[in-house]
């Protein structure tokens, strides 16, 4: 069954950053994108759609979320508007509200945001457990994610539950609780913070995933500075994730490794914090991806559209950068070569816009301008 995608007025392929091509189209089969060319000389296929001169662009890669919860935290929002600190504790009440919860429960929770993630353009989409602290919950919650994602993240890891020294925690999600999970994911993090896990807890859990077959990424310097980021450079991690406070010592190892920053400016947004400067880390040579961090308590926003226009208007990218973070530079964060960017072969996740350019998505900040979603080489939304 093929598919072309007609008369597109702009093709963003962030392939590389800031590709544009104009009247183009695109073509697919079998889920993947088998032609992109001027749409004058597009070739015949079963069904074709008339994008009718919008903007196409690569599905967004959301390389990070927490969507295994259930619950609501917006009290918490509000106290923190009316001028209190964020201080990750909130993170508790909706371990336990999890622990208390059906499996059901939790399944209805992660399809309705995956639902709104695609309705949005998202095509991709990383989610972690860490919201059940025991290893029937952290399992279950992976299990779970797994009906609905390939790209699960096992973060036992999250804070230390109440009842249990710190250090007999790690033990426990480095072994027992680990080996439960493993199965269920494809990467292991940790949020090595002050008030969660130091960097020899860190390492500890980090190595022992590694050693069970698991990929690595690091929730790091979002409260403080501190050695998140350079544990995760140390350990070659796929992604270190919220990077808000960075030492020059920081930007030099991520510049000088494989790990992407991962940027979540919707929890600076949410949690009134100091967003980071993404064009110090895009100027020293790191590669930036940008990502919702959808959960309850830090962030509860779904929309990468909002997280590029936050990029953009507040850590000093521009349109194309912000657009290639949160598609290939999502792809990148995940270690993936099939999603992220428009080029043969790659997976037909498309979205096409209510507007004449990808610009438009920071231009018109909080307008939905979803026209379509092609995932997988289908109408996934329209
Ligand atoms: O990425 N920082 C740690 N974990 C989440 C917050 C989770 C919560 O507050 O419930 C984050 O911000
Ligand atoms: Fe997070």
């Amino acid at each position: 069954m093929s598919l072309l995608i007609d008369r597109i007025g702009q093709l963003t392929t962030c392939d590389p950053v800031g590709t544009v091509l104009a009247d183009a189209a695109v073509a697919c089969e079998d889920g993947k994108i088998t032609w992109i060319g001027p749409a004058a000389s597009a070739p015949a296929c079963d069904e074709r759609i008339d994008a009718g001169g919008r903007a196409v662009i690569p599905g967004f890669v959301d390389s990070h979320s927490h969507l295994v919860f259930t619950g609501d935290r917006s009290a918490e929002f509000a106290a923190r508007m009316a001028g209190r600190p964020y201080t990750a504790g909130g993170i508790r009440s909706t371990v336990a509200l999890v622990r208390d919860a059906d499996d059901d429960t939790l399944r209805r929770n992660v399809s309705r945001l995956v639902a709104e993630m695609l309705r949005q353009g998202t095509t991709t989409v990383e989610v972690k457990g860490g919201y059940g602290l025991t290893i029937a919950d952290e399992e279950r919650s992976l299990r779970i994610a797994r009906e609905f994602t390939t790209e699960t993240t096992y973060l036992g890891a999250h804070v230390v539950p109440d009842g249990i020294d710190a250090d007999a925690y790690t033990e426990l999600a480095a072994g027992p609780m680990l080996a439960a999970c493993a199965p269920y994911a494809r990467w292991a993090d940790v949020f090595c913070e002050r008030g969660a896990f130091d960097v020899d807890q860190a390492r500890r859990i980090l190595t022992a995933a590694r050693a069970a077959g698991l990929g690595l990424r690091v929730h790091g310097n979002q409260l403080g500075e501190g050695p998140g980021v350079r544990l995760a450079v140390e350990l070659d991690a796929a992604s270190v994730d919220h990077c808000t406070y960075l030492t020059d010592a920081d930007v030099d190892a991520l510049a000088g490794g494989d790990t992407v920053a991962t940027l979540l400016p919707g929890v600076e947004f949410s949690t009134r914090s100091p967003y980071p400067d993404a064009a110090r880390l895009l100027d020293a040579g790191v590669t930036v991806a940008l990502a919702s961090d959808c959960n309850p308590g830090s962030c509860f926003s779904s929309s990468m559209p909002l997280m590029i226009a936050l990029a953009v208007r507040e850590m000093g990218m521009t349109v194309a950068q912000a657009l290639w973070a949160a598609t290939a530079g999502g792809a990148r964060a995940l270690r993936r070569d099939d999603v992220g960017t428009l080029d043969l072969g790659k997976r037909a996740d498309l979205v096409i816009l209510d507007a004449p350019s990808g610009d438009h998505l920071a231009y018109r900040p909080g307008v939905p301008l979803t026209h379509a979603v092609i995932q997988n080489g289908a109408i996934a939304f329209s």
